[in-house]
């Protein structure tokens, strides 16, 4: 090592230990939850039961699945007294900062659940996250635009739930399209989970400290909330809203590659995949099935995203570097198919995300787990004295 200080790259920190959650192979791009690919469970499965998988590593019986679903149900409603935390926000401070505060909040509502050593309580807080999160995430959009805060409803799907909490009003009752909500099924499903990403890295390393797991979940908001990383959705339509006509698509990846312009191609590009990142090729089935549904095949930000798609990937610049649409490139465009505004889109995928941040967190505290603590590579003074007065 360098200086006084060695480092010691064999340590790892222990809130970073092996998982049995989720694979990818970068490469190959491939990725399994629990085993299984992604591809197929976009097919066959939903979101709650990927949950459920995610949680305790295999698919529900069909009465598991039914148990499930009815306790998330009955952990959808927040309590009341939460609705004037908002009040102390503007009405346009964005979503991502208003979510971080009312996740972060729910530890002074739920102290029944806190004990993260007792596993009853750890599973309670993972089924009070994964109902809450659609109910606040509804609860900041309608803040946002001064409409009253809908309550969640027991007769609906979880998908067709947010909807109904995000677009209906007292006034109004209007039925969600079946359409919209499995398109929504399916952003959250992709979402769900993916290894130990810089937001749950921080999960892990917050939870290993014995903060309880809103807290940590807070945290994890906070750190996807960066346009590297989950805010890439919203900077991917920002991107293609400024591109606005297919002429303008060679200037903006010229720009991506002036290594002084930090501009980036929002929605390109993954620390893993080198290759494809497999959730980006069903958002784009997804995508075009929800467009065709309702009629909007020539959307001009789809024309753009694909066209922008064709050129890149075959530009030599990004074949080298293995920068190919991730998750982020195509989910933007069904999002806003759906109604849901620019802003909320990394709200969305810390809602679907959530799941996978808990299950990361759960198997780290039933592990044998000791506090993380990341060492570095010090690259600063060795020892000096003081000048003498
Ligand atoms: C997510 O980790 C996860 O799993 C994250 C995530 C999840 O599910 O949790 O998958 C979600 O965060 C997806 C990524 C969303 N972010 C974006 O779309 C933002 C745009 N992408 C870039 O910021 C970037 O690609 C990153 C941050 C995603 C990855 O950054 P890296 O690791 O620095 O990329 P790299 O090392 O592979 O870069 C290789 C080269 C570099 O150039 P050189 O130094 O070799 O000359 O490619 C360049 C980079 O500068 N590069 C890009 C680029 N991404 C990398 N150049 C232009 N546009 C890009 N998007």
């Amino acid at each position: 090592g360098k200086g006084l200080f060695t480092y010691d790259p064999g340590f790892v920190s222990t809130a970073a230990t092996e998982s049995k959650i989720t694979y990818i192979d970068g490469d190959a791009g491939v990725l399994l939850h629990r085993g299984y690919p992604i591809e197929q469970l976009a097919e066959n499965s939903d979101y709650l039961e990927t949950c459920f998988l995610l949680l305790h590593g295999e698919l529900p019986t069909a009465e598991e699945k039914e148990n499930f679903l009815s306790t998330i149900k009955n952990h959808t409603m927040v309590h009341e007294q939460l609705s004037h935390f908002f009040n102390g926000f503007r009405r346009d401070a964005h979503p991502m900062a208003v979510m971080c505060g009312v996740v972060g909040a729910l530890s002074a509502f739920y102290h029944d659940s806190l004990d993260i050593h007792d596993p009853k309580h750890r599973m309670i807080s993972a089924h009070r996250l994964i109902a809450k999160m659609p109910t606040l995430a509804a609860m900041v959009y309608k803040y946002s635009i001064g409409q009253p805060f809908m309550y969640p409803r027991n007769d609906l799907s979880y998908s067709e739930n947010f909807l109904h909490m995000m677009f209906n009003t007292p006034c109004e009752d209007k039925k969600v399209s079946p359409v919209l909500a499995k398109a929504m099924d399916r952003i959250f499903l992709l979402h769900a989970d993916h290894e130990q990403n810089a937001s749950t890295s921080t999960v892990r390393l917050a939870g290993s400290t014995g903060a309880n797991p809103f807290a940590c979940i807070a945290a994890g908001i906070a750190a996807l909330w960066g346009p590297a990383h989950g805010g890439a959705n919203e900077a991917v339509l920002r991107m293609l809203a400024e591109i606005g006509d297919e002429s303008n698509i060679d200037k903006f990846i010229a720009k991506a590659k002036d290594k002084d312009d930090p501009f980036r191609l929002m929605g390109f590009g993954h620390r893993v995949y080198k290759n494809f990142d497999p959730r980006a090729k069903v958002m784009k089935q997804t995508c075009d099935e929800v467009l065709a549904e309702l009629g909007m095949e020539d959307d001009p930000m789809l024309k753009i995203a694909m066209k922008l798609e064709k050129i890149a990937t075959e530009d030599e610049y990004f074949v080298k570097r293995g920068l190919y649409p991730n998750v982020d490139f195509y989910s933007g465009i069904i999002l806003k198919a759906i109604g849901i505004p620019t802003e909320m889109f990394t709200v969305i995928f810390a809602t679907g995300r959530t799941p996978g941040w808990i299950a990361h967190w759960n198997e780290m505290i039933s592990s044998d787990y000791r506090i993380g603590r990341p060492r570095q590579l010090y690259t600063g003074h060795t020892r000096r004295d003081y000048p003498a007065k």
